[in-house]
């Protein structure tokens, strides 16, 4: 048997996977990762409570499959993304926690790109939008902040990655005098894409934009191709060498774990928020719409770019329900709460906690419960809050579709769903019905990481290509659209009608 392990690595937990060649789960381990919120707004990791959890779990998982590393026929990683660490480069240590993908505290930096009118060159060379959101104006706070280390970096001591660097450095080589000298520090394609320093249809860092940022080039790690080799994990981790053959940014890891490789194939990944990417194929698409243009998983010569739209409160409304309302003891029980109900009894529930994203763009937008009457009921609450997972996605496909047909492509045919909710039978129906497409539930939701798995295995020579890959893919679920063209028109108008209603409070 010939194994592969993926290390997924993500906001809320480490998580390692193990996989056969068929793509079949053969073991997982996962541990919780410690949130540190300093501040309203701010949003930290430790880097080393990252590395710890990660490295515990590739061991555990190991011994939970029976299997030794020298089974191992790669290892690939996959991280949230964005997320920024700057470590010294001698004593690995960092300067300074993790500042996470959520965090918000660059955004008078961005205020300035944006009043300087750099927006556009941004955009035009980075597919982003100038957002807090983003590694570089991040990188560019721990700079202006950290005593000494703007100093440090200049003279060549530190070094800046996302998590996949990190765990990259580490694995490879980290601090010991032993092995420094091994340390790898590189990452890939569609990470660099969401630092705001890459050129994505270039493939490389932007002089002029780190210069914007003031940041020096030689904190910068090696770009590589999603697929490839990268180096190896040092004997004493794990307990022999294995092969560090695939690196990805979760999102666009899961795009591929869904087998979507051509342009019009897309996935919506249901967790607290929601992610949905669109493959554009080799076209760079800039959106009209307030979408991101990111490079997909890369695993030839050939850049390849997807549409990304983010739904801020998915599977997050349902924990507002169980612990904000209390209306319910275990998400799991929200399906059996909402489907007590043949509807939400006009109830329309815009959960927009934190303002809305794309394609209304309302940081002062705020959560909207409407069309409530002396019947409705704590069932058609939870019903109304189910629903909005499946508006704000149908919201963001349609405008995906506008701005793919705009640029000439073709709109989505059919939507793969991974992510916890998409175990929710009702809410992936409702999503069908609203999008007018089929919505396909994979045999294996673990999308994320057979996504580097996958990667690793072609970068190791495993695979020749992705057409086999393509056909390991399974549905275990297909849901048709079932309402009338006309009645799911009629309730995105109503959700839109209600959107207004929540951007005017
Ligand atoms: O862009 C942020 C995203 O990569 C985080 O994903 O799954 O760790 O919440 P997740």
């Amino acid at each position: 048997m010939t194994y592969l392990l993926a290390l997924d690595q993500g906001t809320s937990s480490s998580r390692s996977i193990i996989f056969d060649r068929g793509g079949q789960i053969v073991a997982m381990a996962q541990e919780e990762l410690p949130q540190i919120y300093p501040r309203p707004g701010w949003v930290e990791h430790d880097p080393m409570a990252i590395w710890r959890t990660q490295l515990a779990t590739a061991r555990a998982v190991l011994r939970k499959a029976g299997l030794q590393a020298r089974q191992i026929h790669a290892l690939g990683i996959t991280n949230q993304r964005e997320t920024t660490i700057v470590w010294d480069r001698r004593t690995g240590l960092p300067v300074h926690h993790a500042l996470v993908w959520q965090d918000r505290r660059a955004e008078p930096a961005c205020a300035r790109l944006r009043a300087d009118g750099k927006a556009g060159l941004i955009q035009a060379r980075t597919g982003l939008v100038v957002d807090a959101y983003f590694s570089g104006v991040k990188l560019k706070w721990i700079l202006d902040n950290v005593p000494g280390a703007r100093a440090r970096a200049e003279a060549g001591e530190l070094a800046f990655g996302t998590v996949d660097s990190w765990l990259l450095w580490q694995l490879s080589g980290g601090a010991d005098d032993a092995t420094r000298a091994r340390a790898v520090h590189a990452t890939d394609v569609s990470n660099a894409a969401r630092t705001m320093l890459f050129n994505v249809r270039s493939n490389e860092w932007d002089d002029e934009l780190l210069a914007l940022l003031d940041i020096p080039r030689n904190m910068m790690p090696a770009v590589l191709p999603s697929s490839a080799r990268y180096g190896q994990v040092r004997p004493e981790l794990l307990g022999a060498p294995v092969d560090i053959a695939g690196v990805a940014g979760d999102q666009q890891s899961a795009l591929f774990g869904q087998a979507c490789f051509d342009e019009g194939m897309a996935k919506n990944t249901y967790g607290t928020g929601c992610f949905m990417l669109m493959h554009t194929g080799e076209r760079f698409e800039l959106s009209r719409n307030g979408l991101l243009t990111t490079s997909a998983a890369q695993f030839d010569a050939q850049p390849r770019f997807a549409l990304e739209g983010s739904v801020f409160v998915g599977g997050a409304v349902v924990q507002w329900l169980r612990d904000g309302l209390q209306a319910i003891e275990s998400s799991a029980q929200v399906q059996a709460l909402a489907e007590s109900v043949p509807d939400a009894g006009g109830v329309m529930f815009v959960p927009a906690f934190t303002g809305l994203g794309a394609p209304y763009w309302d940081a002062r937008a705020r959560g909207t419960i409407c069309g409530i009457t002396r019947g409705t009921t704590s069932a058609h609450i939870a019903r109304a809050a189910l629903e909005s997972i499946a508006f704000q996605s149908a919201a963001l496909l349609e405008v995906m579709n506008r701005d793919a047909r705009a640029g000439g492509g073709c709109g989505v045919r059919q939507l793969r769903v991974d992510g916890g909710a998409c175990a929710n039978d009702l809410l992936m129906q409702l999503q069908a019905d609203l999008l007018g497409i089929e919505v396909v539930r994979p045999a294996i939701i673990e999308t994320t990481a057979l996504g580097v798995a996958y990667l690793a295995g072609l970068g190791s020579g495993l695979y020749a290509g992705t057409a086999e890959l393509g056909a390991q893919w399974r549905a275990e679920r297909t849901f048709r659209p079932e309402m009338a063209p006309a009645r799911a028109a009629e309730r995105m108008a109503e959700w839109e009608h209600a959107v207004r209603r929540a951007t005017a409070a």
